[in-house]
């Protein structure tokens, strides 16, 4: 069985020790693709670079709301001739976070759809990081710029509003930790709403480890314990999910 884990952050100073083995490591056992993303960009070149050495790695580049405070205009320029190379993917993390930023909403939509047009113009899709920020988030995709190429609603918020609206507009949904939380109160709903066809599974290594290895380093073997719990709720096999995930990654990120 393989999986395919969309969104990891390699380029994290936290495999900085042990980086080169860990990810062999994780290739062996079953997680033939991974997304490394870039959410800055130096995080977003660190990421190509690491990409560069894995023929199964792939990577974003873009930059996220959480890392806007020293963006100057020209990294727009520079994030769109880093997204030229062929390991680049999709335009990512890009998006609105108003848990940890409030102060600067219109910057972070300005830069936000300033991204979107890069993606436009590089026929790429998108990922996009949401936070406490639904409703603007939907606002953008809906009225202010089309997403030729839609994109990733990445570690999906589990509110009902936004996976509904974003699968009306073309978006895949793809699940991390926290469905395996026993505090996410809805999970099982949500996941029942996510047709099949529209799910993708994450890690976001080296952050929000599942169940039961929350508070450890995560990287991307622990993908599988989204893909099962996802077969549970869905009451089909591990291998249904893993390749059908499989294949919504490869579809949506054009990838051979
Ligand atoms: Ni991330």
């Amino acid at each position: 069985m393989e999986f395919f884990d969309s969104h990891a952050h390699y380029n994290d100073e936290k495999f900085e020790q042990d980086r080169n083995e860990l990810i062999k490591k994780i290739y062996s056992e079953g997680i033939t693709k991974i997304i490394n993303a870039g959410y800055s960009l130096q995080s977003s070149k660190q990421a190509v670079e690491i990409a560069k050495n894995y023929n199964f790695m792939y990577t974003t580049a873009g930059i996220s709301p959480n890392d806007i405070d020293d963006f100057k205009i020209e990294d727009l320029s520079e994030i769109e001739n880093l997204a030229r190379n062929e390991k680049v993917v999709a335009i990512g993390e890009i998006g609105l976070d108003y848990h940890w930023n409030t102060e600067n909403k219109e910057l972070q939509k300005e830069v936000f759809i300033s991204q979107i047009e890069i993606a436009n113009k590089l026929n790429l899709p998108i990922v996009i990081h949401t936070r406490e920020a639904i409703y603007d988030t939907l606002d953008i995709l809906k009225n202010k710029i089309k997403c030729i190429k839609k994109g990733v609603f990445h570690c999906c918020p589990l509110n009902v509003d936004l996976v509904r609206e974003g699968l009306k507009i073309g978006f895949y949904i793809s699940f991390a930790g926290p469905i395996t939380f026993k505090n996410s109160k809805n999970a099982d709903e949500i996941i029942k709403m996510v047709p099949l066809d529209r799910i993708l599974i994450e890690t976001d290594s080296p952050y929000l480890s599942p169940e039961p290895l929350r508070g450890k380093r995560n990287d991307s073997r622990n993908v599988k314990y989204m893909a099962q719990k996802i077969a549970d709720i869905k009451e089909i096999t591990l291998e249904e999910i893993a390749k059908a995930t499989y294949n919504n990654a490869k579809n949506i990120f054009k990838i051979k």
